[in-house]
């Protein structure tokens, strides 16, 4: 029998890039499936690509039927709030269907053992911060509602199917590969610190403060944000934790700090060494004033600390990245929203 993979859906976008690349450094091998719709054919560096579509049942089954898979990481997914407000069919299609084809390969197949990309947007309006993972989940927009239905299904595959599962719940992902050579890569580009450091680079007419008068330290929104390979660490862990735990356990993965809209900028200002042009605008519907991670169960049982999500850090990381990202645009033709 083929020697054992471990699947990456969704392994040529953001964060499974980067879980990809560690989990090969650390010597495995790696199987990305992917419809590159957003992810990107130049993220797959390691491992092998099997380009599918998890909304396809039969693709799913063919993967499962051709390949020795002996533990899955599910990140595929469409991941912008705004977007699904727009388009929620779509977002149960992807995210939701698209599960179940997979849970069903992988029961059919007896390949028991799933680490599943969540987010801090199961949670919804937070009351207490930081956030532990047994406040209540109750999504305010169809984005996070199809993550919390995705994480309800794979409850029950271990309740009821014998499953072992770890779902991390992300609050801001944020950064780049330290040797800035995989990053954040988004079209369109609706994240904070991607825009700001386009803003840097002088393009587009400036960042748009989404709110000045939310009520937090300096009025503007505050977010947790956790370097990319401080998640992929996580991942890496949460796969071991599969090896001795039994049943559904969730985590949060934050930083347990959070930084306003202003001081996003002025970090971003003070390391580029390049003034932001900027703008006060209303608030963004849905946006809520503060979401801050607790990752105390996360460093307990899964021995995780953030070791690259001090600010500057995950900036400095950021940019380099995109200082690259404009000469692979060049090369491939390609505009930087791609
Ligand atoms: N912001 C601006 N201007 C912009 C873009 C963002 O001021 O041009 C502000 C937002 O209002 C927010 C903060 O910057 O306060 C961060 O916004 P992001 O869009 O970078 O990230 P979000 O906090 O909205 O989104 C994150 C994750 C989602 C997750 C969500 C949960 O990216 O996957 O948190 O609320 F679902």
């Amino acid at each position: 029998m083929a020697e054992e993979v471990i699947l990456i859906t969704g392994g040529a976008g953001y964060i499974g890039s980067h879980v990809n690349r560690m989990l090969s450094a650390k010597g495995y091998r790696t199987l990305v499936f992917d419809n590159l719709e957003r992810g990107h054919r130049e993220f797959v560096r390691w491992g092998l690509l099997v380009e599918g579509d998890l909304r396809d049942a039969g693709q799913v089954r063919s993967l499962f039927a051709e390949h020795n898979i002996g533990t899955v990481m599910h990140f595929a997914a469409y991941a912008y709030v705004g977007e699904s407000m727009i388009k929620p069919s779509e977002y149960y299609r992807n995210n939701v269907a698209g599960t179940v084809n997979l849970l069903n390969a992988m029961l059919e197949n007896g390949v028991m053992h799933l680490v599943f990309s969540s987010s801090c947007a199961v949670y919804g309006h937070a009351g207490a911060q930081p956030i532990r993972e047994d406040h209540t989940r109750r999504p305010v927009n169809p984005y996070g509602r199809s993550k919390l239905m995705a994480e309800q299904m794979i409850e029950d595959c271990c309740r009821f199917h014998g499953f072992k599962a770890v779902s991390l719940r992300y609050f801001n992902a944020a950064g780049a590969s330290c040797d800035g050579i995989i990053g954040e890569w988004h079209d369109p580009e609706t994240h904070l610190i991607p825009l700001v450091l386009e803003a840097a680079c002088g393009r587009g007419p400036g960042v748009q403060i989404l709110g000045a008068d939310y009520p937090t330290r300096d009025g503007t929104c505050v977010r947790d944000y956790i370097h990319v390979e401080d998640l992929a660490d996580a991942h890496c862990r949460a796969m071991d934790y599969l090896d001795d735990s039994s049943g559904f356990s969730a985590f949060n993965l934050g930083n347990g700090n959070g930084y306003s809209v202003l001081q996003v900028i002025s970090a971003v200002e003070r390391i580029t060494g390049r003034k932001i042009e900027m703008e006060i605008c209303d608030r963004r519907d849905g946006d809520p004033a503060c979401l801050i991670g607790s990752h105390d169960k996360a460093r307990e049982q899964l021995g995780w600390k953030p070791v690259l999500s001090e600010l500057d850090s995950i900036i400095e990381t950021a940019w380099k990245w995109h200082l690259n990202l404009d000469k692979l645009v060049a090369k491939t033709g390609r505009n930087t929203s791609q």
